[in-house]
């Protein structure tokens, strides 16, 4: 029983920490996204799944408006804060770094008018941070759900993701969307969600890999190149612009069929190739779903592929590592790759028959080896429950 007893763990650990015992202890997962990538902040469609590796919450209701705050993982001891005196860009009231955003959650939920009269919490994650698995989403949503449960806030689970991303873009100052969030609190065990981020409507996918003798791992490069930040803002605003420059509200408005005449109407060759990509990236989702309700589920890998290449020459958010992984994984017999997430380092996904795993997972690292660069962490993705209550 892992997950009791990480919860044991946890619960004991905010014991010897805080000198009693929490009301409770919750769990929110990471995620790797199958296909949709730089889609969610232009109003269009993506299909993350949730993995095992879980941020784990023991947490204990206070009265008195205090939120004191621990990390297992993270050295420097207790962060002792008064949410109200946060500021935009996580700077304000004492939360740096991994504070920022359980403590821009509880802000979050004051700002919406939620009675959080404050916490003491201990969180332990098992969600690699800086791989490109929502290891952020995974602290936003356990902190969002705990409160939720404590104090009873009756907040439906995908306006808890919307609180999340409030925290990360005022609070962290990420000006990221709603994927991860909503990942984390909306998905279920054996399915990947297809989220429509317009109207937040949500349909889970059966995704039960193994039972197809298939599987899709997950290759952490173990790199995050320094350009990520300030670069995932300028491709949001890119496309902003071209959503202007087209008179639309979002490119989630350009269909495939009125791509070309989009193209051709935009002036700007770096604001064409941005469009281009979101606009083919949410019809591979769309037919990424179509083959997932066929059951043809090893046809999605060379979509996955084109979403790779998309993202590479078009969106221009991968690096060398993850194309690395792409071509070798490709060139040793998988069925597709692609990156996932934000990109510039992180992880890359690799959809691959059960027999020919070793010999993928093999190729990858020794194909890293031969560039010289670190070894890869490879892991098998297993689709995972969203966020719960685990004591
Ligand atoms: C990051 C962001 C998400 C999404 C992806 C790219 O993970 O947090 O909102 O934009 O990048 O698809």
């Amino acid at each position: 029983m892992a997950f009791a007893d990480g919860a044991d763990g946890v619960a004991a650990a905010f014991r010897a920490l805080y000198g009693s015992r929490p009301d409770g202890v919750w769990a929110a997962p990471g995620r790797v996204n199958l296909i949709g990538e730089h889609t969610d902040y232009n109003d269009g469609f993506v299909m993350p799944l949730a993995l095992p590796h879980t941020a784990l919450a023991a947490v204990a209701r206070r009265t008195d408006g205090l939120l004191r705050l621990h990390s297992a993982d993270v050295p420097g001891g207790v962060v002792e804060l008064r949410p109200e005196a946060l500021e935009p860009g996580g700077t304000g009231g004492g939360a740096g770094g991994w504070a920022a955003y359980p403590a821009g959650v509880v802000r979050a939920l004051l700002d919406a008018g939620h009675a959080v009269t404050g916490a003491d919490v201990h969180i332990a994650s098992t969600v690699p941070a800086g791989a490109g698995l929502s290891s952020s989403a995974a602290l936003e949503i356990v902190t969002a759900l705990a409160c939720n449960d404590l104090f009873g806030l009756g907040v439906p689970r995908w306006q808890l993701a919307r609180l999340g991303r409030r925290a990360e873009n005022v609070y962290v100052g990420v000006p990221c969307g709603i994927m991860d969030q909503t990942a984390s609190a909306c998905c279920t065990e054996g399915h990947a969600l297809h989220l429509d981020t317009r109207d937040l409507a949500q349909r889970q996918v059966p995704f039960d890999l193994a039972a197809e003798g298939l599987r899709l791992l997950v290759v952490d490069t173990r790199v995050q190149h320094e350009l990520g930040e300030g670069a995932y803002a300028r491709r949001r605003a890119a496309c902003e612009e071209g959503a202007r420059a087209l008179g639309v509200p979002a490119l989630r408005d350009i269909t495939p069929e009125g791509l070309d005449e989009a193209l051709a109407a935009l002036g700007d060759p770096v604001v064409r190739r941005r469009v281009r990509h979101v606009v083919t990236e949410n019809a591979r989702v769309e037919q990424v779903l179509g083959l997932l309700d066929r059951g043809e589920t090893p046809a999605i890998g060379p979509v996955l592929t084109a979403g790779h290449t998309s993202l590479r020459d078009d969106f221009e958010v991968s690096c060398a590592e993850l194309d690395l992984v792409v071509a070798s994984a490709n060139a040793s017999g998988a069925l597709g790759a692609r990156m996932t997430g934000g990109g510039f380092g992180g992880s890359a996904i690799v959809l691959v028959e059960e027999a020919a795993a070793d010999a993928v997972a093999r190729a990858v690292t020794d194909a890293f080896a031969s560039a010289g660069h670190r070894a890869p962490r490879l892991f098998t993705a297993v689709p995972s429950a969203g966020a719960r209550r685990l004591a």
